[in-house]
Parts: structure tokens; sequence; C-alpha cells
């Protein structure tokens, strides 16, 4: 088999589209080559075990030194990413983003989303490869064994079980005001183009944090734009000085924490056109 080590990407290489064509028409042309010198990044080690950590952080806040480290492994960037580590502004800012995620929950149709992309057991993991289930949120054991008992068939009364969901809002919001560093994306506009080229921050953004011994878990909840959102969502953009058409792309908790679960990877055959 031949291994190629350089790439050359077009960004929707059959122009941009709205919603209604999303999965249907290509939001990247990647090619793939094979070059006799080529200086391979640092982060390139990291591609294969770089994993979202859902688990608690310790209070390490990430140093000048390391960030100035980070920065310069990921090199230019597309937006703006900012480093936060001020310890009022941290708790501030962890506190809506804990928030959102309880904005969702209460939100029918949001809470609704996740349930169709929850993973019920280690049989439904192995086999759909993706989405959301307990290990990746750490759970393990006789809890593990509990809730996939309760949640087993996913009925939507179950899921939106006012009990069980404020144990587990409970113990995000712990987990998310624990967190000693916070990192955000931004971007000067938020067309479809932003969102792809902020992506690609985000995976040097995230392999560069990996390779410093720093886990990640984005928090999107309070970027999504829907109505019962919308107040939290302005309070956040308050608080972080949104001007004209900027946008947060990706807020993340940033930390050191035990090692997380693994999610499954795609197979290649899958993801090759
Ligand atoms: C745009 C974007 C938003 C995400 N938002 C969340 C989020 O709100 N909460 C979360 O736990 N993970 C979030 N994730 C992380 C993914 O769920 C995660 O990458 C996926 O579960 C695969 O796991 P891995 O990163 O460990 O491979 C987000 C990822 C992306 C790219």
């Amino acid at each position: 088999m031949t291994t190629y080590n350089k790439t050359k990407i077009e960004f929707l290489p059959e122009g941009t589209f709205g919603l209604e064509k999303l999965g249907k028409l290509p939001v990247a042309k990647i090619s793939l080559f094979k070059e006799q010198a080529i200086k391979v990044s640092p982060l390139a080690k990291h591609v294969l075990n770089r994993a979202t950590s859902r688990e608690m952080y310790s209070n390490v806040i990430i140093s000048i030194k390391a960030w100035e480290n980070i920065s310069k492994l990921i090199g230019p960037s597309f937006g703006e990413i900012e480093l936060i580590t001020n310890a009022e502004r941290v708790k501030t800012t962890n506190s809506i983003l804990a928030d959102g995620m309880e904005v969702e929950t209460a939100t029918f149709k949001a809470h609704e989303e996740s349930r169709m992309w929850f993973r019920e057991n280690d049989e439904q993991i192995a086999l759909k490869r993706d989405g959301i289930n307990l290990p990746g949120v750490g759970i393990k054991g006789l809890k593990k064994w509990i809730a996939e008992w309760q949640l087993s068939g996913l009925k939507t009364e179950v899921w939106h079980d006012k009990k069980s969901n404020e144990y587990a809002l409970k113990e995000h919001r712990e987990r998310v005001e624990k967190s000693p560093n916070i990192i955000t994306l931004k971007t000067t506009n938020n067309k479809q183009l932003d969102w792809l080229r902020c992506g690609c921050d985000y995976a040097k953004l995230q392999l560069a944090c990996s390779l410093s011994g720093f886990y990640m878990q984005p928090l999107s909840q309070v970027l999504q734009e829907y109505t019962e959102m919308n107040a939290l969502a302005k309070k956040f953009e308050n608080i972080m000085n949104i001007q004209n058409n900027e946008k947060v792309q990706m807020a993340l908790r940033v930390g050191k924490s035990k090692t997380p679960y693994l999610t499954y990877r795609r197979k290649l055959e899958d993801i090759i056109v």
C-alpha cells in the first residue's frame, strides 16, 4: 500500500450550500500525495491517540510558557484562539457554560437530539462508532450497568426524566466549574467557510494540547442558535465582548485528567468516497 505524506485541501469544491444540502454536498476535497523530502509536524504522532476528556480536571493552570509552546505548535491560525486562566473570568464563564447544559436539557427538542445520538450499550457503540455514550462521560462499572438498564430502549419519557437529568446536570456542573482553563475559538464572520477553517484550528489546537499533556472538552450548548438559548447566548457573548459579526465557534474546558475513554474511530472505507 502506498504511504501518502502530503495533503492538499480544497474547501467547498462545489460551492457553499444551505442546511438542506448538508451531508449531500462535499465540504472539502482532500488530495493525498507522496513526497520524498517532507518535514513531519510534531503534531502527527498525536493523531491516533488524541481524545476528548469529560473526566474531572485537576487544578493545573496552563502556564504562559506552556501556552507559548502550544501556540507555536499550532502555527498560524485562521481565527482567534484565546486562553482564559484568570480565576474570576474562568468562574463566570464556567458558570454560563454549565447553565448552557441546563437550558439544553430542559429544551425538549434539543435534548431529543442528544437521545438520537446516544449509543445505549457497548454493542451499539461498537456498531455505530459515533455519537455519545456512558463510558465517554466516565461512567463505568456498577453505575454504567444500572444506567444502561434504566436507559434500555432509549424511551423518550426515561430520557427526559427530571430526577435523572438533575443528577447528570449536577455532575456536569461540578466538572465544568472545577476546570481551571478555558479556550475559545472565535472568527470575525459566521459563514460556512469560517466553520470549516475554524475546525482546522480546533484540530491543530487539540493535537497541540494533547502533545503538551492537556485534555479538552468542547462545551457547545451556549453557542447553539435556538430561541430557548438566546438569553444565555447573549449573556455569553457579552462577557466574551463579541463585536459585529464575530462568533465564538467553540468554547472548551481544558486541563489535566486521568486517561479518558478512547472513542471508536470511523472505518476508513466508510469515509473515503
Ligand atoms: C463542533 C464540535 C462541538 C462539540 N461539542 C461538544 C459538546 O458540547 N460536548 C461534548 O462533550 N463534546 C463535544 N464535542 C466533542 C465530540 O463529541 C468528540 O469529539 C467526539 O465524541 C469524539 O470523541 P474524541 O474527540 O474523543 O475522538 C464537540 C466536537 C466538535 C467538533
